[in-house]
């Protein structure tokens, strides 16, 4: 006999886990199924939250040095990794063990275990254990996330060559730390393992960093982050990487293949290329379900894939490969199963680039507003004449509100400074009740706050901001 659900879904990511809560708020019997032994998905166990905790302390690692200029005499500073890398495993289990109480709460049944789908509404799982169970369901939901996308002639052996997860577990600072990509993830971990010591050059295929970030603010960000230390290589792309007992020699050539090629000898690399959809094992060829030519799962708007009864959301159909916007989809759908009007507004999924400066954006960029010809006003205050930002000496960067030209309706926001990350939110909420800039002009910001800068980009629009 089979175990009968309401619903299945197969990833406890945050995609997964999501949905799988909502859908037990409105009254679904659910069960969702994972086979990392811990839920969360990449995010928690291997994504998000070990960078953050890696971000956070080895940026305070990095100020303990400039401590003195605050009249903080520490003595000597030194690094303790071993103890630095258990600070982040706590981190991690913290936030899994967060989950598993959740899904709990909601009397969601968590199955730890394999998935493959059998056939609509039958789905087999081999347990950890070894053991099999059969479930049925009305509908599955496939949230199984993405996995690191590999780079001919650069095998990722976790070692000296690694993907974003072994960059969380070097047992030792690596002298020479090689990124490929000079993604979120390149810049990211670039910035903890410089910050700790290593020498990291990166190395970028196109002409800039963070290619789909706004031109002006990525610009800012790659000089901010050169001044940190980190060496780029734009235009360049690894050609080759031959493993040697206690290095890797690289050589990278011009991206054109103009010039001459350089060979450089690293302790790592870290390969940070992007990631590909993960659907591997699922049974989804035997089932019919159909994929793009990425390898995505393709649905319709409501998640719905060409074969009734299964859904997908996340990193695994098209879209930003971020968290927040697989959690969104997770109660979108959720709502809709449940026949309610369950809606994701895709032009207000915020991006964070968790570096110090943090950068942060949401809404259209100059570029896209320029493809589409829409007319638009510019309003930009820099964090150097924010009072709270000179008084912490976080002056790095700027807030840019873009606005339309005709109804002064904010389009895009793009930040990089402290804590952009959190400052993008205001605007976010401001856009889904479509401000116009005189709105957050008029609002009252506290003083003194990092918000302020955020209302005299918006007074600036207008050309009226008032300590520039
Ligand atoms: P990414 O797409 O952000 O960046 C990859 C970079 O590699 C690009 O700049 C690309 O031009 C470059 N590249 C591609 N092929 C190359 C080659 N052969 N040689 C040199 N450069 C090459 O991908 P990333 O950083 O791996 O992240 C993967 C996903 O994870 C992204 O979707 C990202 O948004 C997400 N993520 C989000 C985080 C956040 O929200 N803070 C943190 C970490 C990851």
């Amino acid at each position: 006999m089979a175990d009968q659900f309401d619903v299945v879904v197969i990833g406890a990511g945050p995609g997964g886990y999501v949905f799988a809560i909502r859908a037990a708020q409105l009254g679904m019997r659910v069960a969702c199924i994972d086979k990392r032994g811990a839920p969360g998905g990449t995010c928690l166990n291997i994504g998000c939250i070990p960078s953050k905790a890696l971000l956070h302390a080895s940026e305070v690692y990095s100020e303990t040095a400039h401590a003195e200029d605050m009249g903080i005499k520490l003595g000597s500073v030194s690094l303790d990794l071993k103890k630095m890398m258990k600070y982040k495993d706590e981190g991690v289990s913290g936030n899994t063990q967060g989950v598993e109480f959740l899904l709990k709460k909601n009397k969601v049944e968590e199955i730890k275990g394999a998935a493959v789908i059998a056939g609509q509404g039958a789905v087999n799982v081999t347990l950890l254990d070894g053991k099999k169970r059969k479930l049925s369901a009305k509908n599955i939901v496939i949230a199984t996330g993405s996995d690191v996308a590999t780079l001919p002639g650069l095998d990722i052996d976790e070692d000296k060559i690694v993907s974003s997860t072994g960059a969380l577990t070097f047992p030792r600072v690596p002298k020479q730390l090689l990124v490929v990509g000079a993604g979120v993830i390149g810049l990211e971990l670039g910035s903890v393992w410089s910050r700790l010591g290593a020498d990291v050059t990166v190395v970028e295929y196109l002409d800039r960093i963070t290619p789909g970030v706004d031109a002006e603010l990525a610009k800012t960000f790659s000089r901010t982050l050169a001044k940190q230390g980190l060496t780029f290589k734009l235009g360049h792309k690894v050609k080759s990487a031959i493993v040697q007992k206690t290095n890797v020699k690289v050589t990278i050539g011009k991206s054109d293949d103009s010039g001459e090629d350089e060979v450089l000898t690293v302790d790592r690399v870290l390969v940070a290329t992007g990631r590909r959809p993960f659907t591997d094992g699922l049974g989804l060829e035997k089932v019919g379900v159909a994929l793009d030519d990425k390898g995505r799962i393709q649905t319709d708007g409501h998640f719905a894939t060409n074969i009734p009864g299964i859904y997908a959301i996340g990193d695994v159909i098209s879209g930003p490969m971020l968290a927040h916007k697989a959690e969104e989809e997770g109660v979108a759908l959720a709502e809709i199963l449940a026949g309610k009007p369950g809606h994701v507004n895709y032009n207000l999924v915020p991006g964070v680039i968790y570096t110090s400066p943090e950068v942060a954006w949401v809404g259209k960029n100059e570029e896209e507003l320029k493809a589409e010809n829409i007319a638009y006003k510019v309003g930009k205050f820099p964090f150097m004449a924010n009072g709270r930002a000179k008084v912490n000496r976080t002056t790095d960067g700027f807030v840019k509100i873009l606005a339309d030209a005709k109804t002064d309706q904010v389009l895009g926001a793009h930040i990089m400074g402290p804590h952009a990350g959190e400052l993008i939110s205001e605007i976010a909420v401001a856009m889904e009740f479509m401000a116009s800039a005189e709105d957050i002009a008029r609002t009252c910001h506290a003083h003194p706050t990092l918000t302020e800068a955020v209302k005299e980009a918006a007074l600036a629009v207008d050309q009226r901001a008032l300590h520039m």
